[in-house]
């Protein structure tokens, strides 16, 4: 990786070189333009918030808002995410659109139900599903480790956590198929993979509440603050970001950590031989510094100004929308000894990967448990595991928000 010159214009974001290595642009915004103006590939201008200490600053300031009612271009409002309107103002109204005081009111209900307990005791079953994918692929001493591990991972993990039956599963892996395959392509076969499993969803609430069990989404149910009890359709559109925030993330954590490490051999080795020790505290401190290295959630969701903001010397306007760099932060070296340095081992590493302040990262406990799990399952039963093609084959995603790759194939010979 190598540094853009400083006497070089900006450079130009959002194309396929800035997609497979976004992080020398992002140095070059910190040094010369850290709150940057810039328009974005749906036509709409957009704040690109560079540097670690205003990254947090802008997380945690009231002022910028969640809601998209602000934003003064009202993109959402021409019907340019291809759902339907009524539907879309349902989908739209959960934790990541909302400010206090309703998203505080929704944060205490869903974390009655989502509590790191619950996870805690999730972890065999995580274990479980780890190892069941490895079976199925491992005999063959080839895999693509996005489609066959890292994609249904966190959809089988969050659809038991729910209680989503398990015969009812697999069609959960075809919709967040769909939505992932078709992120920024044809929209038709997105909203229909969304009404789709938005009314599943929604049944499922409605049976859950005659006939409760164990799972989250009785507990989404039963929980309460003051008397006061979520919706049936404030249950159905937590289901949903629960499903939609903690998807593709987790594909990513698995597909980017993996990729990370098998760039970097004698990090990889390390951590193999503290796991061969029976040892925890490496994978623990390196699954957070694959976060912060090349972490699943580039920028952090839209924020929009409802009054004006001085942010990095710029004068952010009323109605204007904020992107926070989470990728470009966790790589300032104001903030990170040697950012650029991937270090398992790192100990002050306070990054944003899981963002900060109040829309902090609900489901951080489930993401660091599945990431664990797979990272050490998949260096422990496939030891030898390596690249089957050129780093520079490999295709990244290329969305707006998240980074991740398109297929991560491996070749490798199993154990046990
Ligand atoms: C929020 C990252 C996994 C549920 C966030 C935010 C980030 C993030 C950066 C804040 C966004 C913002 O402020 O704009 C990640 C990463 C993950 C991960 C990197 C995996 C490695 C999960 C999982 C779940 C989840 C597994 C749930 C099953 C949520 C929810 C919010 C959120 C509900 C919204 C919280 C709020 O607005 O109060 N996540 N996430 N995430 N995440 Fe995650």
């Amino acid at each position: 990786m190598h540094d853009l010159p400083s006497d070089t214009p900006a450079p130009s974001l959002f194309t396929w070189e800035f997609a497979t290595d976004p992080y020398p642009a992002y140095a070059w915004l910190r040094e010369h333009a850290p709150v940057h103006r810039t328009r974005l590939p749906s036509g709409v201008d957009a704040w690109l918030v560079t540097r670690y200490a205003d990254a947090r600053r802008a997380l945690a300031d009231p002022r910028l808002s969640k809601n998209p009612v602000h934003h003064a271009e009202q993109p959402h409002a021409k019907g340019k995410t291809g759902i339907p309107g009524e539907r879309r103002a349902e989908l739209m109204t959960h934790l990541l659109n909302i400010d206090p005081p309703d998203h505080t009111r929704l944060r205490r209900l869903v974390s009655q139900a989502f509590t790191p307990r619950r996870v805690a005791e999730f972890a065999p079953r995580v274990q479980e599903l780890t190892d069941g994918l490895i079976d199925a692929f491992a005999a063959k001493g080839e895999a693509d480790l996005i489609h066959d591990f890292a994609f249904p991972l966190p959809i089988y993990a969050i659809c038991d956590l729910l209680g989503v039956p398990r015969e009812d599963q697999d069609d959960f892996r075809d919709w967040a198929g769909m939505m992932i395959r078709h992120g920024g392509g044809p929209r038709g076969g997105v909203a229909r993979s969304v009404k789709r499993m938005r009314g599943y969803l929604a049944e499922l609430i409605h049976r859950k509440r005659d006939d409760p069990g164990d799972d989250l989404i009785s507990g989404l149910i039963r929980a309460s603050d003051d008397g006061e009890h979520l919706t049936e359709n404030e249950a159905a559109a937590m289901a949903f970001i629960l499903l939609f925030a903690g998807f593709e993330t987790t594909v990513n954590l698995v597909g980017n950590g993996v990729y990370a490490l098998l760039r970097h051999p004698e990090q990889r080795r390390r951590l193999q031989r503290s796991l061969a020790a029976g040892e925890t505290e490496l994978l623990a401190t390196g699954i957070e510094e694959l976060l912060r290295y090349d972490g699943p959630v580039e920028l952090a969701t839209w924020r929009y100004a409802t009054e004006p903001v001085e942010l990095g010397g710029q004068r952010v306007a009323v109605g204007d929308p904020v992107l926070v760099v989470l990728a470009a932060a966790d790589r300032d070296p104001e903030r990170f000894a040697d950012p650029d340095r991937l270090d398992l081992s790192r100990s002050d590493n306070k990054h944003l990967g899981y963002g900060h302040g109040i829309h902090y990262c609900l489901g951080a406990p489930l993401a660091r448990l599945e990431g664990q799990t797979a990272l050490a399952t998949l260096l422990t039963r496939l030891p030898d595991l390596r690249l089957a093609v050129d780093p520079s084959d490999l295709r990244w995603r290329g969305g707006l928000i998240m980074r991740g790759l398109r297929t991560l194939p491996v070749q490798f010979t199993a154990v046990r």
